[in-house]
């Protein structure tokens, strides 16, 4: 895999003249022919936010949809400046977390979509986490045959992966996102001003995404996270629009040779294959998928080790960079649930004629997706990534609480 290059990356002022730094924002192109479009990125972006829809000549009827915590926090915001552009726009909340991500409250999008008399030239404001931007962009790609949409994420999680590259959808109760499009927004405006209110254990699941994007692409960004972690972790602006600038350039980058994931977009499910099998049996009520990705992105270093010689020092750094961030790294299993996790790993979506592929590091930076893994060498590696020592039972999972955890069993 070749190291990433700057793609199409600007800083650029609000009125062309030199600003001070809070105001130069970062731009980033999805190059996807006549569906292209312009990631912003700045703290203060969401008071542009009319301003920059305007550019995109769309109707003037709009709705906003965002959740119950992002609506109290950034609506006014949002609506006010929508309004001072000439829009008219319609507010719709709907409840906080993924249990929103259904068909239920798409139907109740729609309705009120109606209601507010939106037309094939109207377009909606996705204004939340990835919650909000997957069932925004599904309702937008729906709506009288698929209407515009723009990405205005609040979650680190979201500005960093889920605004960026069209996949948009639901949930049923059988499983995650098995109802969706490819629905690609006209515009992402990542106000890092946002990301200010992000609960604590919110923000480090969102580094699980960040750190993936050194392993899969970019040795030096990986040095980068390395050096400026603690940086990071106190929500330094000027660190953050770097961070958040270069992993929309690399998924940007990805999405851009490979929309709809025929094969290089799958290097994007790094850590996945394990982390979506422990969100399953845990009910996607124990981790938060970034909590879980990184137990999985250390699984899948031990198997790189094994598989694709990846060197044990920098499985190392793997595990400690996830560990310093505060994420879990390691998972204990007893033998029942071991094979309700392989079990569960044979249900993602990747998987093709009953065998498992994985996405494995040859060194950091370096990744090859399609590699196989015999039952024997995923035993060792679940083996391995047993803590060292016992720990307690983890407490159910709460919405607002720092995780100090390193290690927790699944069961
Ligand atoms: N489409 C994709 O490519 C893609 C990629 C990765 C993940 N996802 C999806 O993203 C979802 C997870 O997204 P998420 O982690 O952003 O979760 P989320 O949208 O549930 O947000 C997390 C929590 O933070 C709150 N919140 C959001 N912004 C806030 C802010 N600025 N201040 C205070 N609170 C705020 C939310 O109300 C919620 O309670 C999952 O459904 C996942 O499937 C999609
Ligand atoms: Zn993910």
């Amino acid at each position: 895999m070749p190291m990433a290059s700057i793609v199409n990356r600007k800083s650029e002022a609000c009125d062309g003249s030199p600003p001070p730094y809070a105001l130069r924002v970062r731009s980033v192109d999805v190059p996807l022919g006549d569906r292209s479009y312009r990631i912003q990125i700045a703290p203060g972006l969401l008071e542009r936010l009319g301003k920059e829809c305007s550019r995109l000549k769309h109707g003037r009827r709009c709705a906003v949809i965002s959740d119950r915590n992002v609506t109290p926090l950034y609506a006014k915001a949002a609506h006010e400046s929508l309004s001072r552009a000439g829009f008219e726009p319609a507010l719709i909340t709907v409840p906080a977390g993924e249990t929103a991500k259904s068909l239920d409250t798409v139907r109740r999008c729609y309705d009120a979509l109606a209601t507010h008399r939106l037309e094939r030239r109207s377009f909606i404001v996705a204004l939340g986490g990835g919650v909000v931007g997957d069932l925004a962009g599904f309702v937008a790609a729906t709506y009288l045959r698929g209407i515009a949409f723009v990405q205005a994420p609040t979650t680190l999680l979201a500005q960093v992966d889920s605004s960026v590259g069209g996949k948009v959808g639901v949930n049923l109760k059988a499983g995650k996102n098995l109802v969706g499009a490819f629905h690609q927004p006209r515009l992402v405006l990542c106000d890092l001003d946002t990301l200010r209110t992000l609960p604590e254990r919110e923000f480090r699941a969102g580094l699980a995404e960040v750190i993936k994007y050194g392993i899969i692409y970019d040795a030096s960004f990986f040095r980068k996270l390395e050096r400026s972690l603690d940086r990071i972790l106190d929500r330094d602006p000027r660190v953050l629009a770097d961070v958040v600038a270069r992993c929309c350039e690399i998924k940007a980058d990805v999405v851009g040779k490979d929309e709809k994931e025929s094969g290089l977009r799958a290097i994007l499910n790094f850590g996945h294959t394990v982390g979506h099998a422990l969100e399953a049996i845990s009910r996607y009520g124990k981790y938060l998928h970034g909590e879980a990705i990184s137990i999985g992105q250390v699984i899948a270093a031990e198997l790189s080790s094994r598989v694709l010689g990846l060197p044990a020092g920098e499985a190392a750094r793997i595990r400690e960079l996830f560990a310093r961030a505060g994420l879990p790294t390691s998972l204990r299993l007893n033998a029942r649930n071991r094979g309700r996790l392989v079990a569960a790993m044979h249900l993602d979506k990747k998987v093709s004629a009953g065998e498992i592929k994985f996405v494995l590091a040859r060194r950091i930076g370096e990744v090859e997706f399609g590699c196989r893994v015999s039952p024997e060498i995923l035993d060792r590696a679940l083996d391995s990534s047993a803590p060292a020592a016992s720990v307690e039972s983890p407490e159910p999972r709460r919405q607002h609480s720092t995780p100090n955890r390193r290690s927790v069993p699944a069961d």
